[in-house]
C-alpha cells in the first residue's frame, strides 16, 4: 500500500508518498521561511497564498518518482490541523479533490500525531525505531508536550506547555537579540561557541515532579536583560548569552523527558518536532539517558521538521486500524487534546446566535 500525504498546516508546503512499512519513496518540502523573514514570524494570510502557489507543483513532484503516478497511490492522507486555517485548506481541497475523482480513501490526519510516528520513517541513514510503548518529546514552534505511545492509536499526552513553545521561545529570543528568522538555528550555531554559565537567567519551571513546562518568564528575563543593558555587542558575549538562554531551555527539556519515561515505566524516548534539530537538546537528551538506562531515539532533522512523509505514514496507520474520513472533513486550528474526537469543537461552549429582535410595528409598546 502506498499513500499520498499531503502537509500545509504552516509555513512549509509538503507532499511524501510512504509505504505502509513507513519506507519514504519521495519527498517534496517547500519551505516559506523566505516569505516570512522580513516579519519574524509566520504571516497567515501570506503562507496561505504561498500555499496555493507551491500545493500542485510540489505534488507532482511527490508523485514523481512513483511508477505510474497517481495510479501507483492507494490512499491519501491529510493534515487537517493543528495549524493555520487558511493554509489547512489549501491541502484540504487539493486532498479531497484527488480522493474524490479517483475514488481513493482520504485519511485526515493530526499534524501532531504525525510528528510522533515520523520516527517510524525509513530512509537512508535513519536508525532502527524504536519498539512500543515509548515516550516522545514534541518540541516544535506551535507546540512543546510530552506524550507516550502505547501504539499509533493510543497516545496519551502527559504535560505540556502553559504558555510558549520552546521553538517560539527560540524564535522570540533571536528577534530580540536581533539575529533573525526563525531564531532557533542561529541560537544553536552561536551557543556551540558560548560559555552556558555566563549570564544568569531564570530556570522554566524546573520542578522535576511536574511534566509541564512554561518558557514565558524565561522570554521575560531576557527582554528586560536587553532593555536595561542592550544586547550583547561583541560576537562573544552574544555566543555566551545564546548559550546561556540555550541551556536553560534545553537541561528542563531532557529532564523532564526522562522523568516521563520513569513515571511511565517507558524504556526508549523520542525527540522530534523542528527543536529536536537543536544540538545542546541533543546532547544533554543523550547525557541523561544514558544515566538513567534510557534509550534516546532522534529522526533525521528531516523527518524531525515539517514534512509529509509523517502525515503519509501517520495516515497509513490510521487506515491500516480500518478508519478513514469522508469529504465532509473539516480543517480545526487548534485542540486542547489528541485522540479521536479532538478535532471536533466542544458542543456545549458553542453559544446559540441570539434571535434577531422582531421589530416593533408603529403603535406597538
Ligand atoms: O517542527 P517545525 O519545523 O515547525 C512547527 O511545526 O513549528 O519547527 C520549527 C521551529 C522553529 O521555532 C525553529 O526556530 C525551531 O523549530 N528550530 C530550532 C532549531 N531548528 C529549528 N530550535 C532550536 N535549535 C535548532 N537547531
Ligand atoms: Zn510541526
Amino acid at each position: 500500500m502506498r499513500v499520498l500525504g499531503i502537509e500545509s498546516s504552516c509555513d512549509e508546503t509538503a507532499a511524501a508518498v510512504v509505504g505502509a512499512d513507513g519506507r519514504v519513496l519521495s519527498n517534496v518540502v517547500s519551505s516559506q521561511i523566505q516569505v516570512h523573514a522580513p516579519y519574524g514570524g509566520v504571516v497567515p494570510e501570506l503562507a496561505a497564498r504561498a500555499h496555493m502557489t507551491h500545493v500542485m507543483p510540489v505534488v507532482e513532484g511527490a508523485l514523481q518518482p512513483i511508477e505510474g503516478g497517481l495510479d501507483g497511490v492507494d490512499a491519501i492522507a491529510v493534515t487537517h490541523g493543528p495549524g493555520l486555517v487558511g493554509a489547512l485548506l489549501v491541502g484540504m481541497q487539493v486532498a479531497k479533490s484527488i480522493a474524490f475523482t479517483r475514488g481513493l480513501p482520504l485519511i485526515g490526519v493530526n499534524h501532531l500525531v504525525g510528528h510522533l510516528l515520523a520516527v517510524h520513517l525509513r530512509e537512508e541513514n535513519a536508525p532502527e525505531p524504536p519498539p512500543y510503548p515509548y515516550v516522545a518529546l514534541l518540541v516544535s514552534g506551535g507546540h512543546t508536550a510530552l506524550y507516550d505511545l502505547r501504539s499509533p492509536s493510543e497516545i496519551e499526552q502527559l504535560g505540556q506547555t502553559r504558555d510558549d513553545a520552546a521553538g517560539e521561545a527560540f524564535d522570540k529570543v533571536a528577534k530580540l537579540l536581533g539575529l533573525g528568522y526563525p531564531g532557533g538555528p542561529v541560537i544553536d550555531r552561536l551557543a556551540a561557541r558560548g560559555d552556558s554559565t555566563a549570564f544568569e537567567l531564570p530556570r522554566p519551571m524546573a520542578s522535576r515532579r511536574n511534566l509541564e513546562f512554561s518558557f514565558s518568564g524565561l522570554k521575560t528575563a531576557v527582554a528586560q536583560h536587553v532593555a536595561k543593558q542592550g544586547a550583547p555587542r561583541s560576537e562573544q558575549k552574544l555566543a555566551d548569552f545564546c548559550a546561556s538562554f540555550q541551556a536553560r531551555v534545553v537541561d528542563v527539556l531532557a529532564r523532564k523527558s526522562v522523568h516521563a519515561c520513569q513515571q511511565q515505566g517507558v524504556e526508549d524516548l523520542v525527540l522530534t518536532g523542528g527543536v529536536a534539530a537543536n544540538r545542546g537538546l541533543r546532547q544533554r537528551a543523550r547525557e541523561l539517558c544514558e544515566k538513567a538506562g534510557i534509550r534516546l531515539h532522534v529522526p533525521p532533522i528531516s523527518a524531525c521538521t515539517d514534512n509529509a512523509a509523517m502525515i503519509a505514514y501517520a495516515g497509513a496507520c490510521k487506515l491500516a486500524a480500518g478508519r478513514q474520513d469522508d469529504l465532509s472533513l473539516p480543517v480545526f486550528s487548534r485542540s486542547p487534546v489528541l485522540g479521536e474526537k479532538a478535532h471536533l469543537p466542544n458542543l456545549r461552549s458553542i453559544k446559540r446566535p441570539r434571535e434577531p429582535k422582531a421589530s416593533r410595528q408603529p403603535g406597538e409598546r
